[in-house]
């Protein structure tokens, strides 16, 4: 943009009022039938979709990749590799939403018969949507999805053009479809995956992974860094133990200007916190993927331990309607609305993207500090994501009707 002095640009304003002017004063009388605008951005954030199951495989011990394409295999909207995506299906009567990470490739949605594709793991405990689709979501079955949320992407106005992701079991996936899309020519950075697993067999379609990794060796390079390490893992490619501090800096060093993606389960993440302080690296190149309901609310810091196990009542509002549920002092807003049937949009479920945000409109509540997305005028307005706030006594609260 050119800058030609603080007067012209000022009264450049108005030049931009008298062309939309003109504009509408030779408008024709009659209403132009399409919105080229709203046409496109339509096309490409349409909101969530019914597709189909079109193939459920076997990933490994308990764990499954399940793909989904539009009925008539026309190509499906765009997303970046990274992003995540809404499976919403119904559950016992009820709709239940949960967020997946995307571990398809971007390129493979644009097509005829484009799909997305999951890969979902059993979770240790609390997964019942996990528990449900990996025992009984099926070729055939119908499924609304809505493609591509989230931020956890390479974006080169912000991110080196070298890529250190730190995966931690199914937390592999976002970095599968960032391989995926570098594989195919279709993406600038280069990526080094450092693969932590207990064991060489809990490592999530590292066949896959090598492929890629051959395809594109001079931009792709997987490295598993396993805890419990037999001998058939000595080598070259593999490393043992944890993703410590040593470690990471040695996949650093001579790489230059590096941005580090993070992605696996949270003990990883508070493990990672300390490690990376030593390495003294600029914060805007660490990014942590954020998605994963908080397990243990009166754990937290500051949490007023009396609460914990006590259920209050909550009334709900919605447009003239009023329901009052039962609400857990250790489930958030957004599990007690899920488990009485009332339906409120979710996406993230950790406190990130807002779309359950909900006004309190009386009562206590505790927000997870960890996961506090809310802007500083939702905090003055008593506007909480519903996730990540837990009831500290009867609410009432209003909710959009979905
Ligand atoms: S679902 Fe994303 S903030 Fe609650």
């Amino acid at each position: 943009m050119k800058i030609k002095g603080f007067l012209e640009d000022i009264s450049g304003i108005r030049r931009i009022t008298k062309a939309r002017l003109d504009a509408i004063k030779n408008a024709p009388a009659d209403p132009i039938p399409e919105d080229p605008i709203r046409k496109t951005a339509e096309e490409l954030h349409p909101g969530p979709l019914d597709l189909v199951v079109t193939s459920v495989v076997p990933a490994g011990k308990d764990v499954k990749t399940f793909r989904f394409a539009k009925p008539d295999g026309a190509p499906l909207p765009p997303f970046r590799s990274g992003q995540y995506l809404v499976l919403t299906l119904e559950i016992d009567g009820k709709l239940i939403s949960r967020p997946y990470s995307i571990s398809s490739g971007p390129q493979e949605a644009r097509k005829e018969n484009g799909f997305v594709e999951i890969t979902v793991k059993k979770p240790r405990k609390d997964g019942f949507f996990a528990d449900r689709i990996l025992e009984s979501l099926k070729e055939g079955d119908p499924a609304n999805v809505l493609i591509g949320v989230g931020e956890f992407c390479y974006e080169p106005l912000r991110d080196a053009d070298h890529i250190l992701a730190l995966a931690g079991g199914i937390g592999i996936t976002p970095f599968l479809s960032m391989a995926k899309e570098i594989a195919a020519g279709k993406t600038k950075p280069s990526i080094t995956i450092l693969y932590g697993a207990d064991q060489k067999e809990d490592l999530i379609l590292f066949d896959t992974l090598q492929e890629l990794e051959k395809a594109a060796p001079d931009r792709i390079r997987v490295v598993p860094v396993l805890r419990n390490a037999g001998e058939e893992t000595d080598g070259d490619s593999f490393e043992h133990g944890l993703l410590s501090a040593e470690l990471i800096g040695r996949y650093l060093k001579g790489k230059g200007d590096t941005s580090l993606f993070i992605c696996g389960p949270q003990p990883m993440y508070r493990y990672l916190k300390s490690e990376l302080l030593k390495l003294s690296l600029p914060a805007r190149r660490i990014r942590f993927e954020v998605f994963g309901s908080v397990k243990n609310i009166s754990a937290y810091e500051g949490y007023p331990k009396e609460a914990a196990g006590r259920t209050f009542s909550m009334t709900v509002q919605r447009g003239i309607r009023e329901d009052v549920i039962p609400a857990s002092a250790s489930e958030s807003i957004a599990s007690a609305l899920e488990r009485a049937g009332i339906r409120l949009e979710t996406a993230c479920r950790s406190g990130e993207c807002g779309f359950c945000r909900t006004k309190v409109l009386s009562g206590s509540y505790f927000v997870c500090p960890e996961n506090d997305g809310r802007r500083a005028a939702d905090k003055d307005f008593n506007y909480v994501h519903a996730c990540s706030a837990f009831p500290l006594s009867d609410l009432k609260i209003r909710i959009p009707i979905a």
